[in-house]
């Protein structure tokens, strides 16, 4: 064990009775993910987007569907997109999946919209910001598969069970978080005493807002970041390591302690 607090970390784990995961961007930046913030993140090189997209989306679907078939969106979402399209999960997306089999880790939230959570294998997921990999319908919330992108003969596409207007099931910004997406996350939020925070700044709400309500309930806030976050001065314990390390040494320490 090189680093001490990666085995209080895993003692903690090992204590509680419901641990959920909180992931953002740093889980798939060894997928070649670039996050938002920090030094070479997205934002930090073409500035935070405007938050109002979802309302300009609403305003008009078929415009912004026909700046998409015809690649003419912002720089960042073109950059953003090379990255996700070449993407595969790594060793730390595998070592919580290893957690989950282990039902050591009851649930994991995800702020990422990239899916290799899902590709990894993980079951017990809620994307609470979508999945890039399928469409939403704003009418009747019916997800799809993407699958290989086939230009829509009809801009907007119109949902196949309701009609109504479909978007990539990534939330925008301005998009309220997906109901059913909110209502499984605080479930599970509700039910934890241990948060693990993972490659997350803990800037976005209300995403991130859920590990404060852990807090207040009086969960254990870990973190896994290389750096410190909004989250450290809640966080029991900060593990300063890249997730990529720190999750399969933990899912190693771990199965000894359960495998006993
Ligand atoms: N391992 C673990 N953490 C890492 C790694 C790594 N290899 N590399 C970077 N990090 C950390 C950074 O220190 C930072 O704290 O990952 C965090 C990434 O923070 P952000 O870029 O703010 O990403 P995230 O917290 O997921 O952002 C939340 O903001 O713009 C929205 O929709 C977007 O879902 C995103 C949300």
């Amino acid at each position: 064990m090189t680093n001490p607090m990666l085995a209080a970390a895993a003692h903690a784990i090992a204590s509680a009775r419901h641990v959920v995961a909180m992931t953002g961007a740093g889980l798939s930046a060894e997928s070649g993910i670039p996050t938002f913030r920090g030094d070479d993140g997205l934002w930090t090189k073409f500035g935070e987007p405007r938050m109002d997209g979802y309302q300009n989306f609403l305003k008009d679907p078929k415009g912004w569907w026909t700046r998409e078939v015809t690649h003419t969106q912002d720089p960042y979402v073109l950059e953003l997109r090379s990255a996700l399209e070449q993407a595969q999960p790594n060793p730390a997306h595998h070592a919580l999946v290893g957690l989950e089999r282990l039902d050591v880790l009851k649930a994991t939230v995800s702020q990422n919209v990239d899916g290799l959570e899902e590709r990894a294998g993980l079951t017990r997921l809620i994307e609470i910001h979508g999945n890039r990999s399928k469409f939403r319908c704003l009418g009747c919330g019916l997800r799809t598969p993407r699958g290989t992108f086939v230009p829509p003969r009809e801009l907007p596409p119109p949902c196949a069970q309701c009609g109504g207007i479909v978007k990539y099931d990534s939330v925008m910004f301005g998009e309220p978080i997906p109901p059913d997406r909110m209502a499984a996350a605080q479930t599970e939020i509700d039910r934890a005493d241990c948060i693990l925070a993972i490659g997350t700044s803990g800037t976005v709400r209300p995403a991130s807002g859920l590990a404060w309500i852990a807090h207040a309930a009086g969960a254990t806030i870990i973190e896994i970041n290389p750096n410190e976050t909004r989250m450290t001065p809640i966080a029991s314990l900060s593990v300063r390591a890249k997730a990529v390390d720190a999750l399969p040494e933990l899912l190693g320490v771990l199965s000894n302690v359960v495998r006993g």
